[in-house]
């Protein structure tokens, strides 16, 4: 389909969920039963991510009739449990959940599904249950292979220290990040242009392309960050000082998201055995756009916040007009091969950063400085 075709589907979309919306009674989702349609779970406002995703929620429902709440669980399972029934006690017809952690939410969005409620499972997938209608994301693959191919295209000579990094455990996209990423580093790594210098799980698995949950879990397990910059800065600092003279040098970086890669590289910035460091990102955080400016991070994923939140709030307006959403593929959690519907997305680089965030309208120009 024509992309300004595609447009005109979503506005009339979007134009309908304001109609049958405001049919539906009171708008800003609040008092009692009843009142909101559509409940909208987010992770926590820890992660300049999950505040950038409430924002652009804002943004589209701005001016509109919509009956929605977003909620916040910061980081626990159990205060997401209860804003997921705080919701329902408010009478919502679809829920749109971005889980803390896979598996714990499974018992959340249980609860929602007796309740009637469709479930969308919103950037991370909801996994071993059946109780997710449909999921929302963007080519979470293609994040870790597009992070990976930069490395690849950017390394110098042969025997390059290569440093991993990882997200949480408990994300599912954690696993399909560092998949991506294994499936195009591995290759280099087999034919001599990187050695890792981190991990002696991912050293024990360097020949073997197409690793198993299981054994992602092995290298994940040592080199995760959990999406915490914190835990981040503190395993860079330990394995830099663990390193000998051999892992320093010119070295490579998998970071998996802007938040670790920023604290990961002024770890490394600061070691003056390091001479020089290509580092990746992911989520186009302000914060990161800047330290690609100023030279201190090398690339960023950028995942287009307002496409997810257009296909999340379209799919809901379908759900609420008796239609079935339009889907692209399915992704199985485990339990179940949930219909999904899934975003590309966009490096980033110093090359491109104006043309894509800036003149895109995404970021403004005065946000930063030295553009
Ligand atoms: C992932 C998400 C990423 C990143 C990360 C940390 O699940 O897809 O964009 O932000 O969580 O919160």
């Amino acid at each position: 389909m024509k992309k300004h075709v595609k447009g005109i589907l979503l506005l009339a979309a979007v134009m309908m969920f304001s109609i049958v919306a405001s049919a539906c009674g009171n708008s800003n989702g609040g008092g009692g039963g009843g009142s909101v349609n559509v409940g909208i779970v987010l992770p926590t406002k820890d992660e300049p991510r999950w505040v950038q995703d409430e924002q652009r929620f804002k943004d589209a429902l701005s001016g509109t009739k919509y009956n929605t709440e977003i909620l916040f669980s910061q980081g626990s399972s159990a205060k997401e449990k209860e804003n997921v029934e705080t919701l329902l006690n408010k009478g919502i017809k679809v829920l749109i959940i971005c889980p803390q952690d896979g598996d714990a939410a499974a018992a959340a969005v249980e609860a929602a599904k007796k309740d009637g409620v469709t479930v969308i499972s919103y950037d991370r997938l909801i996994t071993n249950t059946d109780a997710v209608d449909y999921y929302v994301t963007f080519d979470s693959l293609a994040v870790g292979a597009a992070q990976a191919q930069y490395l690849v295209d950017h390394s110098k000579g042969n025997g390059q220290p290569l440093y991993l990094y990882a997200g949480a455990a408990t994300d599912n996209n954690a696993f399909l990040f560092f998949q991506g990423a294994w499936q195009v580093l591995q290759p280099k790594i087999a034919d001599g242009t990187f050695k890792i210098a981190n991990s002696s799980e991912a050293e024990k698995l360097k020949d073997t392309k197409d690793l198993s949950r299981d054994q992602m879990s092995s290298i994940i397990g040592q080199v995760t960050t959990n999406w915490d910059p914190n835990e981040a800065k503190n395993k860079a600092q330990t394995h830099l000082t663990a390193a000998a003279a051999d892992m320093k040098g010119d070295v490579a970086i998998l970071a998996p998201n802007d938040g670790t890669a920023r604290n990961i590289a002024d770890v490394f910035g600061s070691d003056s055995a390091v001479t020089s460091y290509v580092i990746t990102g992911q989520d186009a955080e302000k914060a990161s756009i800047q330290y690609i400016i100023d030279n201190k991070q090398s690339m960023t994923v950028f995942k287009d916040v307002r496409t997810l939140v257009k296909d999340a709030m379209g799919m809901a307006v379908e759900v609420l007009d008796g239609k079935s959403p339009e889907t692209t593929g399915s992704y199985n959690n485990g339990s179940t091969d949930v219909k999904a519907k899934q975003t590309d997305v966009i490096v980033v680089d110093k090359d491109n950063v104006k043309k894509e965030l800036i003149d895109s309208g995404y970021y403004k120009a005065d946000e930063f400085t030295g553009l």
